[in-house]
């Protein structure tokens, strides 16, 4: 039985005092939240503070992007070694933001994904078509593609200890959600594609959804069969908003 995953991309926002109040606020709740697991991802600088202020409670940490490389002259990158040392357990590779605003390739975000998995993280892989990839139909291509890049680089046996996320590029930050039948539609292509090459692993991989899930939608989203919770950007900034869509996932 797959455990839904709640997870806050917290993206470049906040400030000491903000994240301060936001972890008190979601370690006020989180002790109700048993039957789905939590986590967040703060802007790097700040991971070591949100480990500190989420001990003792059942929230877990992750990185919002990890180097493909694992030391050496890579000015501004963050190797995944630090980021288990710092308290990490989780990291996102391949965010569409990423993958637009940074030039990351397909190639580039499965050596990430890569390095995550030398250093004992589990990467959070997103995957996502953008609005005129979904409009001229080749939404399964895109995310096909993405999905290979790993598989090709690691082999299908990587994802035995990873999370995906499946984003629609169009439905991120825009208030635009997929309906729970479209992101269903993906989400058991994408396990069905698995299954082609590992049914267990299929069986058992989180794949989540992403792209302005709230409060008001959650419950419908994750009730769909494939559905194993979400990757929350805006409405993870608010902790009694986050913490209602961690309750929907349970
Ligand atoms: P959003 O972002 O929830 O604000 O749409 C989701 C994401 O980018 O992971």
């Amino acid at each position: 039985m797959r455990r839904k995953l709640v997870a806050g991309n917290w993206k470049m926002n906040g400030s000491l005092q903000s994240i301060f109040t936001l972890m008190e606020g979601l370690k006020a709740g989180a002790s109700s939240i048993t039957g789905s697991d939590i986590a967040v991802c703060p802007p790097a600088v700040y991971i070591p503070k949100v480990v500190g202020l989420a001990d003792g409670s059942a929230i877990k940490v992750g990185s919002q992007n990890i180097c493909d490389q694992d030391s050496g002259a890579y000015t501004g990158e963050i190797a995944g070694s630090m980021l288990k040392e710092a308290g990490c357990q989780y990291a996102i590779v391949g965010h569409s933001e990423r993958r637009a605003l940074y030039g990351e390739s397909d190639a580039l975000v499965a050596a990430r994904f890569a390095a995550a998995r030398r250093a004992g993280l589990t990467p959070i892989l997103c995957v996502g078509e953008l609005l005129e990839e979904r409009e001229n139909g080749t939404t399964e291509d895109v995310v096909a593609r993405q999905l290979d890049a790993v598989i090709d680089l690691e082999g299908v046996s990587a994802l035995a200890d990873a999370v995906i996320a499946y984003e629609p590029v169009w439905a991120i930050g825009t208030g635009k959600t997929a309906s729970p039948e479209q992101a269903q539609e993906v989400h058991a292509f994408i396990r069905n594609k698995l299954a082609a090459a590992d049914a267990t692993i299929a069986e058992n991989i989180v794949i989540q959804y992403g792209g302005s899930v709230k409060a008001s939608n959650a419950a419908e989203l994750f009730g769909m069969p494939d559905i194993d919770g979400g990757l929350i950007g805006g409405a993870a900034l608010q902790a009694d908003e986050f913490l209602a869509i961690c309750d929907a996932a349970q």
